[in-house]
């Protein structure tokens, strides 16, 4: 069957049929094989999935990841099952056994990812006052219980890794990005030469079809390098910033933040917290301001800061849109909506469907079928339509749904796609990609033909 002829109820039934298979019960594993275990902002983009049919699981979800939340307010970006799946690296190569911050019984990784939590807490909340009754309830105490995890977690990203108050945050691995092997990290990662690392064998490289769609070696044992570095300081958040080789401001990361703290004022206010959203609106207007500092003049795009080497990046990648995410000052938001649709991102003539490649097309660095180096990924399209909505751009808004029901009818609920062919690349049965595709059906536009 084409995937033009794929009815709204086939979509919506295999994506729920993705998220069950994925469901170890209280945890989402991220992908079956590849990623079978929980990963911090995969969970928020599953849980807003799940509350589109099952509220109760949904909030499971996110207070399984938050019991693992560390003492310090992080909370980290890998929550391992018990099982041995033989992932690569595991709980036990991460070293976080000996952190001071880590709970008792939890396993986890030592670094984070960004908070897109709150967004997932205010669909929840959505999702149950339509139902009502018993999810409603559910929901309104699952965020008089969740909240003061995640205020720490917010006030732990801006006291901790925007110490300065700058408005961007500071990442110590490629990982804590998402974004793993952008050419955002090349500069960063050039200037580092790992020292002796551990032996190790890959397993990611296990699971996918072809490994040019995977990060290489030389980026692997980087990679490695920085968790060791890392765990010789036990995570300990001031000894980390002076031993770690990679020091980024991360503006998506940023973005995130700004746009995540402003619903989490919204979450206070329902509470009653006056003086908490005080301060999470401030801090959201911090790290809005923060990112629009980084736009380049000429090229419209926000940019990174290489706080090491003292030097701007500056990529054609998808993160330079991070004002979109914030919802920044009118001129830079305007300019960077006739970007995003001209002709080097979603106009650009190749594109399967009008949807941003992690790299575009036009630039030197763009590599189709490698990871966050070119390919489309459909939960960053998902976050981009939310931002969109929250800002009254439904014809863009449209666009995006549209477009990604589209790609997304081929049931394969890829990782990430090909931008030319859609071919499914990475990792098939990816939960947040089956979640995207769930909440695009549950939003309002035109219907997925049928
Ligand atoms: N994304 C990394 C991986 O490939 C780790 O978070 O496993």
């Amino acid at each position: 069957m084409s995937s033009d002829t794929i009815s709204t109820e086939q979509l919506r039934t295999s994506a729920i049929e993705v998220l069950r298979l994925n469901d170890l019960g209280t945890m989402t594993t991220a992908a079956p094989n590849l990623y079978p275990h929980m990963w911090s902002w995969d969970a928020a983009f599953v849980a807003i999935g799940l509350a589109r049919f099952d509220v109760p699981r949904a909030i499971t979800e996110l207070r399984t990841l938050l019991a693992a939340q560390w003492t310090t307010g992080m909370i980290p970006h890998i929550v391992f099952t018990d099982d041995d799946t033989g992932y690569f690296p595991g709980f036990d190569r991460w070293g976080t056994a000996g952190a001071a911050a880590l709970p008792d019984g939890t396993k986890s990784s030592g670094i984070c990812q960004p908070p897109v939590h709150a967004i997932a807490v205010r669909h929840i909340l959505d999702r149950a006052r339509e139902n009502g009754g018993a999810d409603q309830e559910a929901a309104e105490a699952f965020l008089a219980e969740s909240f003061d995890g995640w205020f720490a977690w917010h006030r732990w990203l801006a006291a901790v890794r925007d110490p300065d108050g700058v408005g961007l945050i500071e990442i110590h691995h490629g990982w804590e990005s998402g974004f793993d092997n952008s050419p955002r990290w090349d500069g960063p990662y050039a200037g580092i030469r790992p020292g002796r690392v551990e032996p190790f064998t890959r397993r990611d490289t296990l699971h996918v079809a072809d490994v040019s769609e995977r990060p290489d070696d030389a980026e692997y044992t980087k990679y490695l390098w920085l968790v060791q570095q890392m765990a010789s300081v036990g995570y300990d958040d001031d000894a980390v910033q002076e031993v770690v080789d990679f020091r980024v401001r991360d503006v998506f990361f940023s973005g995130i933040m700004s746009a995540a703290s402003d619903v989490l004022a919204g979450l206070a206010d329902e509470l009653g917290r006056s003086g908490d959203a005080t301060e999470l609106r401030h801090m959201s207007d911090r790290f809005r301001n923060g990112v629009d500092s980084t736009v380049d003049p000429v090229s419209g795009l926000a940019r990174d800061y290489d706080v090491l080497a003292g030097r701007w990046i500056a990529t054609d990648t998808v993160s330079g849109f991070a004002p979109l995410i914030a919802g920044g000052r009118p001129d830079v938001l305007a300019r960077q909506r006739s970007i995003l649709q001209g002709p080097e991102w979603l106009g650009h003539p190749q594109l399967l469907f009008a949807l941003p490649p992690s790299t575009s097309p036009s630039s030197p660095a763009f590599r189709p079928r490698t990871y966050w180096r070119g390919p489309v990924w459909p939960f960053l399209n998902l976050l981009l339509g939310w931002a969109c909505a929250r800002d009254g751009q439904l014809g863009l808004y449209r666009t995006l749904r549209s477009e990604s029901l589209r790609q997304l009818s081929d049931l394969t609920f890829g990782e990430y796609y090909e931008p030319f062919t859609g071919e499914p690349l990475g990792s098939l049965a990816q939960a947040w990609t089956a979640a995207a595709a769930l909440e695009w059906l549950g939003g309002e536009g035109t219907p997925v033909a049928d």
